[in-house]
């Protein structure tokens, strides 16, 4: 469950295309990091795979039903935390299970199963406005998970963290996708972020987006941050996307 698959995907605005012929697949419970030069469509792919936006051609599929409108399936954690602000931690985390017209007890039991996962126990009753942008962030986490996803979407989710939160929250996603293991397509601009979490690498080039290259990162898990064979990863993504960037660069 969770197979992603996006074939020949492409997505104009205004006549230009953003992003042209995108073939990619995220495997059954398998973590792909996709990284590439700031506007190269990397939000695009993932809205399109949720279904909040509709590819100019190509088709998306999720477990062989082919995508045609806002896909329940997805989970969605976003860079800008998109909490409830008249909402508590409980109250975010119990909308979606809400919506779905889950049984009160039920919808409570699995609230606290997720805020227990996230590490906000104690937290509950909080509105957003008193938490850290790391909790914040823990929220979203526990709320993409409380809709029973089979395929999890990130973007940038850590963006905003200061580098030391980011790490631990980094860890802490592990930790809990460890637990729960859901097919996970995230977003970062960090190659060290991408190698830390993913199982594969997908690199962007720039606008119009497609997929450039393609890293596997066979280190075990759970990883340390340095290493000979980290490091050999972290200077060939590198080159990779700083080879597009500088395209971007003159361009502008
Ligand atoms: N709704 C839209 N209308 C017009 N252009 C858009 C729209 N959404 C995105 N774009 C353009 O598409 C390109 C890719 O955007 P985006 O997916 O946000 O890039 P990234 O997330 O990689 O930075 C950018 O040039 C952006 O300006
Ligand atoms: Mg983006």
């Amino acid at each position: 469950m969770g197979r992603l698959i996006l074939k020949s995907v492409s997505r104009k605005f205004n006549n230009s295309f953003a992003v042209n012929d995108v073939n990619l697949e995220v495997n059954e419970g398998e973590f792909l990091c996709l990284l590439g030069p700031s506007g190269c469509g990397k939000t695009t792919v993932l809205r399109l795979a949720a279904g909040l936006d509709t590819p100019s051609n190509g088709e998306i599929f999720l477990d062989n039903k082919k995508i045609t409108g806002a896909n329940r399936e997805c989970g969605f954690v976003f860079q800008e935390y998109a909490l409830f602000p008249w909402r508590t931690v409980r109250g975010n985390i119990e909308f979606g299970p809400e919506v779905k017209g889950m049984q009160k007890e039920d919808v409570r039991q699995l609230s606290q199963h997720y805020i227990d996962l996230v590490g906000l126990t104690g937290f509950e009753n909080h509105y957003p406005h008193e938490l850290s942008g790391g909790m914040k962030q823990r929220v979203g986490i526990a709320r993409a998970y409380a809709n029973n996803p089979k395929l999890l979407l990130m973007d940038e989710p850590f963006g905003a963290l200061d580098a030391q939160t980011r790490n631990i929250m980094q860890e802490e996603l592990l930790r809990i996708w460890d637990k729960e293991h859901i097919s996970a397509l995230f977003v970062t601009h960090s190659v060290d972020e991408a190698v830390y979490l993913a199982d594969r690498v997908v690199v962007m080039s720039a606008r119009p987006g497609t997929v450039k290259e393609i890293f596997g990162i066979n280190l075990p898990r759970p990883r340390v941050r340095t290493g000979p064979e980290a490091n050999e990863l972290r200077n060939s993504i590198l080159k990779s996307l700083g080879a597009e960037i500088k395209k971007l660069m003159l361009q502008v």
